[in-house]
């Protein structure tokens, strides 16, 4: 670290048990339902990513409302983490609730279409400018789909993403780049069907020279791009880079995607629409159901012609694209109301200030004990991370990744009723987070840096 406080890891190690031994004698439920959970699911979670929270086991949740949830335990707690962003409108928004409960009496699925089909489409359409729509369960079907669509009508073979991106569980979509320079599989990849580098090429984010050089095989069908990325921490694009990258894509004959997923975050029409972006094709998915299984994919007019002159729709069912419950109405009444009654352009304006508020507050407690880390904030999404300048790019922020330090910071707020979202230090605001929930993270985190640097 450059400058400011060293951290000591002895120091760490110790706050760290004591943390640890705090968090079992206040969760004795969640203890025991973790160990009764080991008899039937593996590891005794119903989804692998949960053995990765910070404490010994999961807190297991009673109940969520808003920006708030219980544990079993009856701790209650300010939720940052919010599902990760399927949570991001807030937990069960009154007007999700009543359409939902409505849609629950009327049929949740019967593959055939609903009004609230159009309304949701109309609405995905004023947002983003991208004009034809379709549905799916996940963000990561919306990026399947759209990935086969691009490749089917561009008869190219390849998929370019940047180093260190997250999509989804997308094969092509976990590479990266090795210190040579060639595409091998990501960290951690779980059964690849075949060699990354026969679907993917790879890219740093914000390097264009880079950008134009893979570009220029001619092979590559389509970007798959974050317009920010949030996965690895948040890393912003300098001035130019979405310029540059569309001029290129264009120049190339490549189509682009841009992923919403989790920049939703920077307003209403996600950043695409804050920044005027032009994509090709547009995914989200997460919190546009309010936390109802939804995903969607859009495009522009000229790939809607491309599509529509390249698929012979007698086969389309068993084309690779869509699934039994994919524009499901539920998940449609979902996403309609989510849209036009909850994650408003006015909730946007109320989670926005709040993300500041939380930056100061965090940049003020760095300053206060001189820490060398930074914060930085993309809408409503904030995040701090252990290195004293902006990342540049995916490489350059995990090469400052400390999971110890992260671990403790997590179950340091954890057990003093604040959850934040795991893997990195992010913190999302939704319509339902108050300024007094921001204040408890900015006096919970002081307490931690005290702790280790005071
Ligand atoms: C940018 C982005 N796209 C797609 C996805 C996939 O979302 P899901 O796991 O809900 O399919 C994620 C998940 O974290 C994501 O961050």
């Amino acid at each position: 670290m450059t400058g400011g406080r060293i951290l000591d890891r002895s120091r760490l190690e110790r706050l760290m048990g004591a943390e640890m031994a705090a968090f079992e004698r206040a969760n004795p439920r969640s203890k025991a339902l973790f160990e009764r959970a080991r008899g039937s699911l593996l590891d005794g979670v119903p989804m692998n990513w949960m053995i990765k929270w910070a404490g010994p086991y999961p807190l297991f949740v009673e109940e969520a409302r808003g920006a708030h949830f219980t544990d079993v335990d009856g701790h209650e707690y300010v939720d940052f983490c919010l599902g990760d962003t399927g949570a991001m409108a807030g937990h069960g928004p009154d007007a999700t609730i009543r359409a939902v409960e409505q849609q629950l009496r009327r049929g949740i699925t019967h593959m055939l279409p609903t009004e609230d089909a159009i309304a949701a489409a109309d609405e995905l359409q004023r947002r983003f400018g991208v004009r034809w729509w379709q549905f799916t369960l996940t963000a990561t079907d919306a990026n399947r789909f759209a990935i086969r669509l691009a490749r089917h009508i561009t008869g190219r073979p390849k998929v370019l993403v940047h180093n260190f991106s997250y999509h989804g569980s997308v094969d092509e979509a976990f590479a990266s780049l090795r210190p040579d320079g060639s595409v091998g599989p990501r960290q951690g990849n779980i059964g690849k069907p075949v060699a990354l580098a026969e679907t993917t090429r790879v890219v740093e984010f914000n390097d264009l020279a880079s950008l134009e050089r893979e570009l220029g095989h001619g092979d590559v069908a389509v970007a798959l791009m974050e317009p920010a990325l949030t996965n690895v921490g948040i890393v912003l694009p300098e001035p130019g880079y979405h310029e540059g990258v569309r001029e290129l894509t264009r120049r190339y004959g490549t189509l682009l995607i841009i992923d919403e997923t989790h920049t939703i975050c920077a307003g209403p029409g996600g950043y695409t629409g804050a920044h005027g972006l032009a994509p090709d094709i547009l995914t989200i998915g997460k919190t546009i159901g309010g936390g109802i299984p939804a995903g969607a994919y859009g495009f522009t007019e000229e790939v809607g012609e491309r599509v529509r002159a390249s698929i012979e729709w007698d086969d389309c069912d068993v084309g690779g694209i869509g699934g039994t419950l994919a524009g499901n109405a539920l998940s449609l009444a979902a996403i309609r109301t989510t849209l036009t009654e909850v994650l408003t352009e006015e909730a946007f304006a109320r989670m926005i200030p709040l993300a500041e508020r939380f930056e100061w507050g965090v940049a003020g407690v760095l300053r206060g004990h001189d820490v060398p880390w930074h914060v930085t904030r993309l809408g409503a999404r904030c995040e701090y991370h252990f290195m004293p300048d902006l990342p540049r790019n995916g490489s350059d922020q995990a090469a400052h990744d400390d999971s110890q330090l992260a671990r403790f910071l997590h179950l340091s707020a954890m057990n003093r009723g604040v959850l934040m979202t795991p893997f990195h230090n992010m913190a999302l605001m939704s319509p339902a987070t108050t300024e007094a929930d921001v204040d408890l993270h900015t006096q919970v985190f002081g307490e931690a840096v005290e702790a280790l640097f005071g």
